[in-house]
């Protein structure tokens, strides 16, 4: 249709203007590359704190109950469970390859990771501790203090420390080598044939439009129900909140596609539960475009070859609370 044609050609010039979507290659898609670690110790710190449940205000939610890096960086919730089984409003995105996303949070809220990681600590929904509390704890544990001055210098431990560590560490949570990446490489082994047709389908009905770039996303806000209207069991605005531009009502950032097969249930709402049925909602809302069963399959067999190397490292030991420590509160 004409309305059809025009939302898609709304896209397609959208996406052209980004500076992020620049492809190095005339795939669409780039190869991921593990990424170089600058600052060890800050990395080796930063995982500890990701891992502390000390944190939180309860001492029972780290950051990994939420992006748990034996699940693909999510917590596999419709949304989150936060301070006194709350329910959170969204979706937890992954924190897989997150560095390479244009903004953090659904809505692009926070720049940085190092501007994200402050938020959950403090956030009443989350974690619910403060930051005043999680440094007073952290400075209680003489084992974090000669580690953080071992990182920054100084044996205060600040908040500013605190995220920069975690943000370093987040850095590093880059997945290489997926079978995807192999055949971008030139192993034409490394996919089977329905795969291959499944990126062939992804690109010609135009889904590389939005899912680009080495994160298959994550470069971009757009809207959700471009041709047909998304109904969403979410409050949630959408950048609209950020940029108080109507124009940006419903627009979200593009989720990467990267371990898409480990980071269910789909979409903000958490609405779609597997990825036959993301892939048929996007398809219909995106594109005016209705998959057959068999095309579905061969995008989604696609998108599972997208799973690549997870995180590995031995399992950070936390140093114990002194007597200092101010305990856990329920
Ligand atoms: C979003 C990291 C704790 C739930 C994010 C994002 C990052 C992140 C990087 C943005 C990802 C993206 O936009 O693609 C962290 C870190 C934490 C932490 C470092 C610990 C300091 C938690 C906890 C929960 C949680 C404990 C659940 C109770 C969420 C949710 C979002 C999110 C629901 C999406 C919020 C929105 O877009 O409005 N987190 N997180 N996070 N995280 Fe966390
Ligand atoms: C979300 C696949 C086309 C923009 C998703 C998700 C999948 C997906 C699996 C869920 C990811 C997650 O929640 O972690 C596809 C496929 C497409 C396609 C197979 C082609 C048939 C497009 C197009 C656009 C787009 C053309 C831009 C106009 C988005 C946005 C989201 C999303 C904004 C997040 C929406 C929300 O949660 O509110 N896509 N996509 N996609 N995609 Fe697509």
């Amino acid at each position: 249709s004409l309305r059809h044609t025009l939302s898609l050609a709304v896209v397609l010039a959208a996406t052209a203007g980004l500076a992020h979507a620049a492809p190095a290659s005339d795939e669409p898609i780039q190869p991921l590359e593990a990424p170089k670690v600058k600052n060890a110790g800050m990395v080796e710190l930063g995982k500890k704190l990701y891992f502390d449940p000390r944190l939180s205000k309860s001492g029972f939610i780290s950051c990994n109950s939420c992006h748990n890096l034996s699940m693909g960086g999510t917590d596999n919730l419709k949304t989150s469970i936060g301070d006194h089984w709350q329910q959170g409003p969204i979706n937890s995105p992954t924190v897989l390859n997150s560095s390479l996303n244009l903004a953090q949070f659904w809505d692009g809220r926070a720049m940085t990771l190092k501007d994200q990681a402050g938020g959950p600590i403090a956030n009443p929904g989350e974690m619910a501790s403060t930051h005043t509390l999680a440094i007073a704890v952290l400075q209680s544990i003489p084992a974090y203090v000669a580690e953080y001055k071992k990182v920054f210098g100084s044996d205060k431990v600040d908040i500013e420390g605190v995220t920069k560590a975690i943000a370093a560490f987040e850095e590093t949570l880059i997945t290489p080598n997926s079978r995807f990446d192999k055949w971008l490489k030139g192993d034409k082994k490394a996919l089977t044939k329905d795969e291959i047709a499944g990126y062939e389908l992804f690109k010609d009905s135009g889904c590389t439009a939005c899912h680009n770039g080495p994160a298959v996303g994550g470069n971009s806000f757009q809207k959700m129900g471009v041709v047909e209207p998304y109904q969403s069991t979410s409050k949630a605005e959408g950048r609209v909140a950020v940029t108080k531009e109507e124009a940006d009502r419903f627009n979200f950032k593009v989720p990467t596609l990267r371990n898409v097969e480990m980071t269910y249930p789909y979409f903000h709402d958490g609405e779609a539960a597997t990825l036959t049925q993301a892939v048929d909602t996007m398809g219909r809302i995106q594109l005016g475009k209705s998959f057959t069963k068999e095309e579905n399959a061969k995008i989604v067999a696609f998108l599972k070859s997208l799973t690549g190397d997870q995180p590995s490292f031995l399992l950070p030991i936390l140093p114990p609370s002194t007597d200092a420590t101010p305990r856990p509160t329920p």
